[in-house]
């Protein structure tokens, strides 16, 4: 059985010609680059800045932003050679194709839609949050009922009815063509960026500096973890997580990573990029550079005008302008994360979207699904199912204990891909590289050792439903994939002429 066999780069980028699976071409670096911002800025900015300030770092999580930065920038820098050597659909999943193999390239694909799917539930569920909030504040009340539920008052059959009114509309959007739902993107992008940086300039008038002393609290007593949630750092070798003082920043760090997930979705609209090879380094380390900027900002001002061991750790931005009698600047952020959010769902379900069709064109799912609709150039099949999958974890679990899934899954596939690049150098010297990694193979091997080093900060419990996933994915793999897999069919074919 040979799973290590691969995906020529010519034949994935010829079967981006073929009529019946073809994305149109009409995306331009400046579509990349809000695409992303779309994507990245979104749960993070909004809440994980005051949760992680108040229970981590204190005004220090400036810091963990620029840590985590750090380690998604050498990440990005070897997803933005990857994206412009190989530029077609299916990102991280198509470049391990080429280079470690089939059965690595399924992993990554496997992990990717976990990321992609459960990331959209998640932040589904932050906007259904933020929607009864601003509802509130203008006078009207949602019912609790069919609203947000998280796993402390969750019962079983409760609908979060918001949540799935709002994928089931972001779905229709998809199914009708890609240029036309960033065309919405770019609109709620917009705002989201002015909402951001209102709360920068305006904040900045209510920072007072006795909240930045101290910058770093002084060290606090490790965190009670034990069992299964306790990180497998602290399982395998005694490391307990800290908070505040030094250790405190680096632990926020990985939670804050959060905050960047996405920019890799950039990677994912590939081939519907009109010059790839330089608009999509442009657009992943574009996004990412304005996204770094922006979380730092926000966390200076929002730690400068709240002591940190008082802000609210569920609507940091808003509840911080309440706290200096601002209530109307509160109502209008809440409003502006409701925007914000909506762009982050969209744009991980478009990236769900193109790393199944991009698998199922290959044949390691059934092909059919595939087929792109003649009228609207877009994979509808793929996309109705994606969208009613995300519609029911979002509307019916209570998924507040998953977002550590989400991190898992994006880190296994950047430390993929950081390997691969070395392994591509070596294996395909000729190939043409618009983008090249600085100092490789030290850079990507770096980058590796990062992502892992933050993975061993996820609980044991993450790591095993992490493992359940892989293991339902094998299985598909070995019982379908296998054998069904076009690379090995045309294999197959040629030693038969
Ligand atoms: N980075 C995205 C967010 O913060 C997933 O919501």
């Amino acid at each position: 059985m040979n799973v290590l066999r691969t995906k020529s780069i010519e034949q994935s980028l010829e079967d981006t010609d073929d009529p019946e699976f073809k994305l149109k071409k009409k995306l331009t670096a400046l579509d990349l680059t809000v695409f992303g911002i779309g994507v990245v800025i979104g749960a993070g900015i909004f809440t994980l800045t005051g949760q992680v300030a108040a229970q981590y770092a204190g005004p220090g999580v400036v810091f963990s932003f620029a840590i985590a930065a750090i380690c998604c920038g050498l990440a990005a820098i070897c997803y933005a050679e990857f994206a412009s050597t190989v530029p077609v659909a299916g990102s991280a999943y198509t470049f391990s194709y080429a280079t470690l193999g089939e059965l690595v390239a399924w992993i990554i694909g496997w992990d990717l839609i976990l990321e992609l799917m459960l990331g959209a539930s998640v932040v589904a569920q932050g906007w259904s949050t933020y929607l009864v909030t601003f509802l509130d504040e203008i006078g009207i009340t949602w019912p609790s009922s069919i609203g947000p539920a998280d796993s402390a008052n969750y019962e079983w059959g409760h609908v979060n009815l918001a949540a799935v009114i709002l994928i089931l509309v972001l779905t229709a959007l998809i199914a009708v063509g890609i240029k036309e739902s960033l065309r919405v993107n770019l609109f709620l992008v917009a705002i989201k960026l002015f909402i951001v940086l209102f709360v920068i300039v305006a904040g900045l008038f209510y920072v007072s500096g006795a909240n930045y002393d101290p910058f770093i609290p002084p060290a606090a007593d490790p965190v009670q973890a034990s069992g299964l949630t306790q990180p497998l750092i602290q399982w395998v070798f005694g490391i307990e997580p800290q908070t505040f003082g030094v250790l405190g920043i680096i632990s926020a760090a990985s939670v804050v990573f959060f905050a960047y997930i996405g920019f890799d979705v950039v990677a994912t609209t590939a081939e519907e990029a009109r010059n790839p090879q330089k608009d999509l380094p442009k657009g992943i380390l574009g996004s990412l550079a304005i996204c770094t900027v922006l979380y730092m900002a926000v966390a200076l001002v929002i730690t400068g005008m709240v002591p940190y061991n008082e802000i609210d750790p569920s609507a940091a931005l808003a509840s911080a302008f309440t706290s200096v009698g601002k209530d109307g600047f509160a109502t209008m952020i809440a409003a502006g994360a409701v925007a914000g959010l909506t762009t982050v769902v969209m744009t991980l379900i478009i990236g769900a979207v193109r790393v199944l069709f991009a698998m199922a064109r290959d044949g390691l799912l059934p092909r059919a699904f595939a087929h792109t609709n003649p009228k609207t150039g877009t994979p509808v099949r793929i996309t109705l199912t994606i969208g009613a999958t995300v519609a029911v974890i979002a509307g019916f679990t209570p998924i507040d204990k998953l977002e550590e899934m989400v991190n898992i899954g994006t880190l296994t596939a950047f430390l993929l891909v950081s390997l691969a690049i070395p392994i591509l150098r070596r294996t395909r010297p000729e190939l043409e590289r618009p983008f090249r990694v600085p100092f490789s193979p030290y850079v990507p091997v770096l980058a590796a050792l990062v992502c892992f080093y933050l993975m061993l900060n996820l609980s044991i419990e993450t790591w095993l439903r992490f493992l359940v996933w892989m293991a339902l994915g094998f299985a598909i793999y070995f019982f379908y994939g296998h054998s069904h897999s076009r690379v090995r069919l045309a294999e197959k074919e040629s030693a038969s002429v």
